[in-house]
């Protein structure tokens, strides 16, 4: 097996264990953030950033990254003031499922260690990348906290486990305030991520890998306006009438559970299906989407 550090190619000043990516998040937002601060975050993003950003004190400055899910270097660098601290960055994506290549995390490397901020690189869907083999942040900017955890790689959510690797100089901090809070991840919990670090989790990849084919090649002839996502288990198409709300309704009506974009975004313009589900259940919700977009 090995290390995170031979995958990334080089060591990291320091780590610590986390309470799971969330954790990560608390502690690197709460070490970063004086008030006024500003983080910049994609849009759409995972739900939690831009509330603990402000939960903070800062805000949150959104990239744009519609209508590909792709990253655009020269409008995030447009965005940078005096006041940024940090770039937050996730791929694999929630909701989006996007991919980022190596020439776009180059980009977001180059910004960040021109500027001399962090990237906040939540990585969490690592083991999820269908096309190619996962790319880490970390690869190419020193200045890159990379946070990960095993509540999506080997199911542990409820055990609250992650880890947080990067420069000492926000580390450091972490760490101290960890003490003072979390206090540390459940120690039961640490001792199993050591033997579940020896399960090979690459057939249940594989599994996810035809479930996003499903997922995608079914929407597509349905008609729906969809990215193909290159990891997570998430799938994020455009709404084809009414507002994300509107559209998610008549779904619900129809015991189709999704979730409205607007709960991950500044727009209200697609809808997320996540599609960590049997088979048969994601052929049903198709089944209920072909109906809506008859409608
Ligand atoms: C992108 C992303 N980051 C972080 C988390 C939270 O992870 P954890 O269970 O490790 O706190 C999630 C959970 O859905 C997520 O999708």
């Amino acid at each position: 097996m090995s290390t995170l550090a031979e995958e990334v190619g080089r060591t990291f000043e320091s780590s610590m264990i986390t309470c799971g990516v969330s954790g990560g998040l608390v502690l690197a937002f709460m070490a970063l953030i004086e008030e006024g601060d500003e983080v910049l975050c994609p849009d759409p993003y995972f739900v939690m950033y831009k509330h603990l950003v402000r939960l903070f004190g800062g805000e949150p400055v959104f990239y744009d990254t519609y209508p590909d899910f792709l990253i655009r270097g020269d409008e995030i660098e447009a965005l940078i003031t005096p006041r940024t601290k940090a770039i937050v960055v996730s791929s694999p994506s929630n909701p989006t499922g996007a991919v980022h290549s190596e020439d776009e995390l180059r980009e977001i490397a180059r910004i960040a260690d021109k500027h001399n901020i962090f990237v906040i690189s939540d990585e969490i869907y690592s083991l999820f990348s269908y096309d190619a083999p996962h790319l880490s942040m970390a690869s190419y900017s020193e200045n890159c906290l990379l946070l990960g955890g095993f509540s999506k790689s080997h199911s542990l959510t409820g055990w609250r486990l992650g880890y947080a690797l990067g420069p000492a100089k926000i580390l450091d901090e972490m760490i101290k305030l960890q003490q003072f809070t979390f206090v540390c991840a459940p120690s039961f919990a640490q001792s199993a991520a050591l033997s579940a670090m020896d399960v090979d989790t690459s057939a249940r990849r594989d599994e996810y890998r035809l479930k996003r084919d499903l997922a995608y090649n079914g929407l597509r002839e349905l008609g729906y306006t969809v990215e193909k996502p290159g990891g997570a288990f998430y799938i994020f198409p455009q709404v084809p009438w009414g507002t994300d709300e509107e559209f998610v309704a008549e779904a619900i009506k129809n015991k189709l559970l999704i979730i409205p974009g607007s709960v991950f975004s500044e727009k209200n313009t697609h809808f997320r299906i996540s599609y960590a589900a049997e088979d048969e259940t994601i052929k049903q919700g198709l089944d209920v989407l072909k109906t809506l977009i008859e409608k």
